[in-house]
């Protein structure tokens, strides 16, 4: 099995969209420029949504356009619809990713449209891209429970993945975005989704709410995911979703896959660094425990 796992960076977006604090844009920029020394190949810039529901990242074109893009690494971005899309095609973007959800009510709080009307939206943007040259990555939130239904089928999960997948988006990233999820239930669900496309089309991306990320993705990689998302110092979090504390931290991941013997190209030490110093912009301790052990050693 392939031994190469490819981490999506989402700190400057999953992370940052839900501070309390405005970061400044240079900050956010100096971030994306340390990450991207790192050895990271996908960093997910920063999200064109509108800046009425997010204004953390109104700033976005900003960011973009600040940023300096290593050969090699891709950079996406978060858009919600065609506006959003042609928000990023006019900063240069290359990579945009389209997100909605298994559960409905969640992806009403989230983007004021039910799970069709979403995928509907998509849809233009899927055929512009593929004219415009731009990948496109789709996201399906709430994949294992919803902080308004509950527990979510995993047919729903399984439809929803099918259908972005279908229309051209090249990975699904499968979300537990509220962190409820445990490692049965976790593999349970990507082997559902596996059985419809294949796993070098997956990603995984957890929540860390109750502390299981880290077993969760173990569990995944064990059925031969390659791609998992997190966020560096172990940011973020979705303002629309009751309960969403923060993802994974990247550190901890890189730090468990080298103990694995999976390789992810990353300099840890930088890595670390980058999240120490992010925590410390933001004035709080780290949320990487990885983080933490490698300042004090
Ligand atoms: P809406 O209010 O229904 O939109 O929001 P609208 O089309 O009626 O437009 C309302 C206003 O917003 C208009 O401005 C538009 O121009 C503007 P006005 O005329 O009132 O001045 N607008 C925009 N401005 C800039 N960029 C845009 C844009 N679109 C509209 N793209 C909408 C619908 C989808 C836009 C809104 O609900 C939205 O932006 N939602 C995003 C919420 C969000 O970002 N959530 C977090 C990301 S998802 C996540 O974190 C989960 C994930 O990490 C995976 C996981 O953990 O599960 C990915
Ligand atoms: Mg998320």
């Amino acid at each position: 099995m392939n031994d190469f796992v490819r981490i999506v960076e989402v700190g400057p977006r999953d992370g940052l969209q839900n501070e309390k604090q405005l970061v400044s844009t240079a900050d956010k920029i100096e971030l994306i420029d340390r990450l991207s020394a790192t050895g990271l190949r996908s960093i997910e810039a920063t999200s064109f949504v509108s800046p009425k529901w997010v204004p953390q990242l109104a700033d976005a074109a900003e960011v973009f356009a600040g940023i300096q893009r290593r050969a090699g690494v891709s950079y996406p971005v978060l858009v919600p619809n065609e506006q959003g899309y042609e928000r990023a095609l006019a900063v240069g973007a290359e990579e945009v990713a389209v997100f909605t959800a298994a559960s409905e009510q969640f992806n009403r709080t989230n983007t004021n449209a039910g799970i069709e009307e979403s995928l509907l939206r998509f849809e233009p943007i899927l055929a512009r891209a593929k004219a415009d040259g731009i990948k496109v990555r789709g996201y399906v939130s709430t994949v294992l429970g919803c902080p308004y239904q509950g527990a979510v089928p995993l047919a729903d999960v399984v439809r929803v993945a099918v259908r972005l997948h279908g229309m051209g988006c090249y990975e699904v990233s499968l979300g537990d975005t509220i962190g409820v999820g445990t490692p049965l239930k976790a593999r349970a669900m990507l082997e559902a989704v596996a059985a419809e496309i294949p796993m070098e089309a997956l990603a995984v991306h957890f929540h860390d709410t109750y502390g299981q990320a880290l077993a969760n993705i173990a569990a995944c990689l064990e059925l031969g995911v390659r791609v998992v998302d997190a966020a560096v110092a172990g940011t973020g979090g979705c303002p629309y979703a009751r309960g969403a504390s923060g993802n994974v931290a990247s550190e901890d991941v890189v730090y468990m896959l080298q103990g694995m013997g999976l390789a992810t190209g990353i300099d840890l030490p930088a890595l670390a660094a980058t999240g120490n110093w992010l925590a410390d912009r933001l004035g709080r301790p780290t949320g990487s425990k990885t983080g933490k052990a490698l300042a004090v050693s």
